[in-house]
């Protein structure tokens, strides 16, 4: 099925960086350069603390907030942590879900992902779910049996209609912060699994609904070939999300794309 249907998404994963103050430079020149273009789906995930005065800045555009991490309740007593509820009322509209450094140094598993993964979808916020091997996985020609699992885990009784908001992310870990990028056909052959697994799972017209976005030290040098594969929707960005001009970039590649 052609891939027109999907529009690109280009997110920004600002992980544990910028001051509220800081970020308001970020957001207002990320803003002005592509907040009223149409064509390509622009995404910010700003730290907790950034999240309001960018909700305030990004006001009238079309670029949509998103959040990096949450809890999977609605209120409590759950000292230090951030309910989805409390996310919608900053105007988040997505939110990234199994990150591996959430999964390295914060010990979630694929059964508690699920549990913020069905919570996302109770609240209206669209999760970007993220997958990917770890290097000794793949040495070990373990990483679609690793994505396949998580996927499975991390999706475990999500509904077909509550799929159609679902974005995956597919972040080697070996790739991330690191400086080395899959090659763009090591990275379509997951993405090529990733989209029949979701085929498998949600049906035809759904899976080819879902936006499969590439993580891990995406940039504007290697952006367009990893672009061009059939089944890469987009990228989810870290260092390079971090200044306008490389962020800014990266949509624009993404719009001749
Ligand atoms: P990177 O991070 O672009 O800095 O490799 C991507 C991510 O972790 O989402």
């Amino acid at each position: 099925m052609n891939k027109a249907i999907r529009k690109y998404l280009i997110a920004g994963n600002w992980k544990m960086n910028k001051t509220a103050s800081e970020a308001e430079d970020l957001v207002k020149d990320i803003h002005q350069s592509v907040g009223q273009q149409t064509e390509v789906g622009v995404c910010i995930c700003p730290p907790f603390t950034a999240l309001e005065t960018s909700a305030r800045l990004l006001e009238g555009s079309n670029i949509q907030l998103g959040a990096q991490n949450m809890y999977p309740k609605a209120e409590g007593a759950y000292t230090g942590e951030v309910s989805p509820v409390m996310l919608r009322s900053l105007f988040c509209t997505f939110v990234i879900l199994g990150h591996s450094e959430r999964r390295e140094y914060f010990g979630e598993t694929d059964a508690f992902i699920n549990e913020k993964v069905l919570a996302s979808f109770e609240s209206s916020l669209k999760p970007i779910l993220c997958v990917g091997e770890k290097l000794e996985e793949r040495e070990a020609e373990k990483t679609l049996e690793v994505v396949r699992e998580q996927l499975e885990g991390g999706l475990k009784d999500v509904t077909s209609e509550q799929a159609e908001n679902l974005v995956v992310a597919y972040e080697p870990v070996w790739a991330i912060g690191t400086g080395k990028t899959a090659t763009p056909e090591m990275a379509q052959e997951v993405h090529a699994v990733i989209r029949s697994w979701l085929v498998e799972r949600f049906g035809e017209t759904v899976a080819h609904k879902i936006r499969i976005l590439y993580g891990g030290s995406m940039k504007p040098a290697n952006a367009e070939e990893l672009l061009a594969q059939p089944d890469i929707d987009g990228g989810l960005i870290g260092g390079a999300s971090l200044q306008a001009k490389s962020f800014i970039e990266l949509v624009n590649l993404a719009k001749q794309a």
